[in-house]
Formats: C-alpha cells, sequence, structure tokens
C-alpha cells in the first residue's frame, strides 16, 4: 500500500500555487476587458489621424509580439533542455562574437525600423493649420472652452462643424492635464505656463468622449468633456446662440435662482453674460442648460442631479474645488430652476 510523503504533499501545494495563477490569469484576461466595453477605444478610431496613430500602434504591437514569442521561446527551450542533470554538470561557455553581434544588431535595426514609422505618423497626423481655432484650459477638474474668433467661452462641451480642420491652444490653469478625444487623436499635454497644440479634422456628424489622460489628482477620472461634431448650418446656429447673452428669468421663481446665484457667492466663481456675474474660477454658465452633462461629465445634467449637485459638491464629486455654500432647500430649488432656464 502506498503511504503519503512529504514529496506528495509538496507536490500537491505546488500543482494547486499553478491552477490558482492559471485560474487568475484566465480572470484577467476574460473579465478585466469587459470594462472597457463602452470606453471610447483608440482601436475604434473615426478620423485619419487617429487611424494613422492605430496603424503604428498595430504595427508595433505585432513587433512586440513576435519579439515576446522568440525570446520567450528562446528562454523555455534552455530551462528545459539545458537544465542541470545530476551525472553532468553543463558545458560553460564564455564570448561568443558571432551571438553577440546579432543581439546587439537585431534590437538596433528594430529600433530604427519603429522610430522611421514613428516619425512618419508624426508626420501625417500633424495638420499645417485649423480652420477654426479654439483655445482650450484645463482646470482641476473641468475643461474651459474659448472660441476665439467667435469671442466667447463654454466649458466642458466642445461643438465642431463637420469636415473642419480643428486646431486647439492647450493651456493649464493649475497642474498638468492631457487632452484626448480617443477615437480622433492622440494625446497632447495640457502644461502650466506653455502652450501646447494639437489639430484634428473634424469626421462625419457624432458625439464623442474626450478625457483627462494625465493624473492631475483626486478628480481625474471624473475630468471628462464632448466633443460634438454637427454640420456646419447647424454648428453657425449652435455659435450664433452661443454669443448670445444669457436669457433673462422669466418667471419670479427663476428670479429669486438669479438672486440667489448673485447673493450666495456663486458670482464669485461663475460668469453668467448679460448679468453681474462674471467670476472666472469655474465654468461659464450663460447657455448652462444646453449641456448635457454636469461637473465635466461626472453626471447628467438633470434637474435631480443639479439638485444635489448644488446641496453638497463634495458629496457628489469628493475633492472637487466648488465650496459648499449653506443654501437651503427652497433657495436650491429656485437656484436650479434659474440655471436650467439658461439655455
Ligand atoms: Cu486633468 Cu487628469
Amino acid at each position: 500500500m502506498r503511504t503519503t510523503t512529504g514529496k506528495d504533499h509538496q507536490e500537491d501545494g505546488r500543482r494547486r500555487i499553478f491552477w490558482a495563477i492559471a485560474g487568475l490569469f484566465v480572470i484577467a484576461v476574460v473579465v478585466l476587458p469587459a470594462g472597457c466595453a463602452d470606453a471610447p477605444s483608440p482601436l475604434r478610431p473615426e478620423s485619419e489621424t487617429a487611424r494613422e496613430i492605430r496603424n503604428l500602434a498595430v504595427v508595433l504591437l505585432i513587433i512586440c509580439a513576435a519579439i515576446f514569442l522568440v525570446v520567450e521561446g528562446l528562454l523555455l527551450t534552455s530551462i528545459l533542455r539545458f537544465r542541470r542533470r545530476p551525472e553532468e554538470e553543463a558545458r560553460q561557455v564564455h564570448g561568443n562574437r558571432r551571438l553577440e553581434t546579432t543581439w546587439t544588431l537585431i534590437p538596433a535595426i528594430l529600433v530604427i525600423i519603429i522610430f522611421a514609422l514613428t516619425v512618419r505618423t508624426m508626420a501625417t497626423v500633424d495638420l499645417p493649420g485649423g480652420d477654426l481655432p479654439l483655445k482650450v484650459t484645463g482646470h482641476q477638474w473641468w475643461w474651459q472652452v474659448e472660441y476665439t474668433q467667435q469671442g466667447f467661452t463654454t466649458a466642458n462641451e466642445i461643438h465642431v462643424p463637420a469636415g473642419w480642420g480643428i486646431s486647439a491652444e492647450l493651456e493649464s490653469a493649475d497642474v498638468i492635464h492631457s487632452f484626448w478625444v480617443p477615437q480622433l487623436g492622440g494625446k497632447t499635454d495640457m502644461v502650466p505656463g506653455r502652450t501646447n497644440h494639437t489639430s484634428f479634422l473634424a469626421p462625419e456628424v457624432g458625439i464623442f468622449q474626450g478625457k483627462c489622460a494625465e493624473f492631475c489628482g483626486t478628480q481625474h477620472a471624473n475630468m471628462r468633456f464632448l466633443l460634438v461634431v454637427e454640420p456646419p448650418e447647424e454648428f453657425s446656429r449652435w455659435v450664433e446662440h452661443q454669443q448670445e447673452p444669457a436669457r433673462e428669468p422669466g418667471s419670479p421663481k427663476e428670479k429669486q435662482g438669479l438672486e440667489v446665484f448673485q447673493s450666495a457667492g456663486c458670482a464669485g466663481c461663475h460668469t453668467i453674460r448679460g448679468t453681474d456675474a462674471q467670476g472666472t474660477a469655474g465654468p461659464d454658465l450663460t447657455h448652462f442648460a444646453g449641456r448635457s452633462s454636469l461637473a465635466a461629465g461626472t453626471m447628467e445634467n438633470t434637474p435631480e442631479n443639479l439638485k444635489s449637485w448644488l446641496a453638497d459638491p463634495a458629496e457628489v464629486k469628493p475633492g472637487n474645488k466648488m465650496p459648499n455654500t449653506p443654501l437651503d432647500e427652497q433657495q436650491i430649488e429656485q437656484l436650479s430652476s434659474y440655471l436650467l432656464s439658461l439655455e
């Protein structure tokens, strides 16, 4: 009869560890990417610029995969074929000119190929100029968008006409951010104290998600924007509307809302063109109700969400710079009804 020995236990333990690691690997490979299903992927490009970048990434991935397979293959072969056997010592080799030349030359050639491909892609994605100049400034944690030629400022939603060349000056008001619309182009850093540029050709009509691609503090993940590509005529109408000052409050409730806005300190940080509110620390709210999201893509712009945001911004978006203003329920009701009238 066979009895279990210490060696069997050791073998069992090893097998269990192997299956645990294999299981975790399968979970990681299968489950984790599922979280990215709805994310705007640079692998589904919608502009020529993004397509060039995707193509370069695919070529690099193929080169890297080939290197991985060759290196790991050689490593496994060496481990299995030349592992130490009790009866003999492996042959000791030192210095081999042919081998050393080969493993220096191959990487050098690969680096040259990758460099040439990258320079080529950089040249094709860099548009010489744009039909629509913009200035986008990154703030913790929202986006200020200035239409320099059209003379107005908005936030967190960039409208552009289909087929136009867009060229944006990128700046930062505080820390380093990075401007990225994954399906339209590459990332460009926004660095305090300097102006960077990005350009892309607006594709067919559609709404594209943009995000900050440089860790910039607690709410980095909630620093999003929308890029709305619309037919040129619709874009012109949007511009004309944005250039107008804010709509006058209509109902008594809206009038009270404007008073709350001016007396509670909101006007110190926000601008509403056409009123006394001229603050610049926070987003311009002149046409606030026309935007689809609140707090830079944190949530949908609905009356309920707006009220919870006004009641306690720190609860909705912890760490954000909007101070908690003590407002009672009635004031919140009035303020939100005024803000949501600002079409
Ligand atoms: Cu701004 Cu990350």
